[in-house]
C-alpha cells in the first residue's frame, strides 16, 4: 500500500497522513475505498494539496455534487465543485463563504433531496485558535444500541423531511413558507428511518436534519414528535461521538450516508476557511 491506516475508534474514525493524492493509481483509490467502508470517517494529515487536486480526488469517488448555494454567490468560480464555508467578509462586506461563525446544528448534509451526498470532503485552509471543532455521529453504532422494541417499531417507517425551511430556520432559495404546522403536508420528500448503506449493507439510523419540523409519514404529530424526540437524543449521544479539533494540514472526508455532524462556534474575530467537496450518493433504501 502506497498509505497507512491507523484506526483511531474501531469501525468509525481512522487517521491517514501523507495521502499520495498526487499520484493515485486504481489500485491506490481500492484500497482506500475498502478502507472507507471499515472507517466511515478519515482524518487525513499533512495534506498539502490546491483545490484543483482536492476536486479531482473526489471525481475519483464518485460524480461531484454542485452546492446549489457555490452557484449562486461563485465564491469559487474557478472551481465551482467547491463549497467555500468561512466567516470570512470580503472587502463589500458580504460573506465570502458559509455558515459563519456560529454553532451548526446537527445533521448529514443535503438531507432533503431524493439521493443526499455519499462523501464530503472537507479541507482546512486557516483554522481558529479555538473552536470551531466538528463533531461526528456513528449511526451505525446508534442503531446497534438501540433496544430491540425500539428496532422493531422502526420498520418500514420513513421521516417526511421538508424542503422548505433549511437547518438555520430560513426559508430555501424558490420556496415560500406554508401557513401550518402540519410538516407531513410540506414539500419534501421521504427517507427510511433505517437505511441500508449501500456499501457496507449495514444498517443505520438516518434523520437527516433540522429535527423541529419534520413528520413521520402515517403517523399523527404529537407521536411521530415524541419518537422523533427520543431517536435524535439516542442518535447524538455522546457514545457515538467522536470530536475533530482541527489542526494545520487536516482534511476530513465522512460518509454522509451513515455520520452525523455537529459545529460548534468560534470566536469572529478569528478566522475559518474550508473548502469542501461533496460526492453524489444513492436514494437512501430500507433496512
Ligand atoms: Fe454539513
Amino acid at each position: 500500500m502506497k498509505f497507512t491506516v491507523t484506526p483511531l475508534v474501531e469501525d468509525f474514525v481512522a487517521e491517514i497522513p501523507d495521502f499520495p493524492f498526487e499520484s493515485l493509481d486504481d489500485e491506490t483509490i481500492e484500497q482506500f475505498r475498502s478502507v472507507w467502508k471499515q472507517y466511515p470517517l478519515i482524518r487525513f494529515r499533512n495534506v498539502k494539496i490546491d483545490d484543483a487536486t482536492q476536486v479531482a480526488f473526489s471525481k475519483r469517488l464518485g460524480p461531484p455534487v454542485i452546492h446549489p448555494r457555490q452557484l449562486q454567490q461563485g465564491k469559487n468560480a474557478e472551481f465551482p465543485e467547491i463549497l467555500v464555508i468561512s466567516n470570512k467578509k470580503k472587502v463589500d462586506g458580504t460573506a465570502a463563504g458559509d455558515l459563519g461563525d456560529g454553532e451548526v446544528n446537527w445533521h448529514t448534509d443535503t438531507w432533503f433531496v431524493e439521493r443526499p451526498p455519499s462523501a464530503a470532503i472537507l479541507r482546512s485552509i486557516e483554522i481558529p485558535p479555538e473552536g470551531g471543532n466538528t463533531y461526528f455521529a456513528n449511526m451505525y453504532s446508534a442503531y446497534a444500541a438501540l433496544p430491540e422494541a425500539l428496532k422493531q417499531r422502526l420498520k418500514g417507517l420513513e421521516i417526511h423531511h421538508q424542503n422548505v425551511i433549511d437547518g438555520r430556520g430560513e426559508v430555501r432559495l424558490n420556496k415560500t413558507k406554508p401557513d401550518n404546522e402540519d410538516y407531513a403536508t410540506w414539500s419534501g420528500v421521504d427517507h427510511p428511518i433505517v437505511r441500508l448503506h449501500g456499501d457496507s449493507k449495514k444498517p443505520c439510523i438516518y434523520l437527516g436534519g433540522e429535527p423541529h419540523r419534520q413528520a413521520i409519514v402515517g403517523m399523527p404529530q404529537a407521536e411521530a414528535k415524541e419518537l422523533l424526540a427520543d431517536l435524535w437524543e439516542r442518535a447524538t449521544d455522546k457514545h457515538h461521538v467522536w470530536i475533530q479539533q482541527w489542526q494545520p494540514g487536516d482534511m476530513m472526508m465522512w460518509d454522509n450516508r451513515c455520520l452525523m455532524h455537529y459545529r460548534d462556534s468560534f470566536d469572529p474575530a478569528t478566522t475559518r476557511l474550508m473548502h469542501r467537496t461533496t460526492v453524489e450518493g444513492e436514494r437512501p433504501v430500507a433496512a
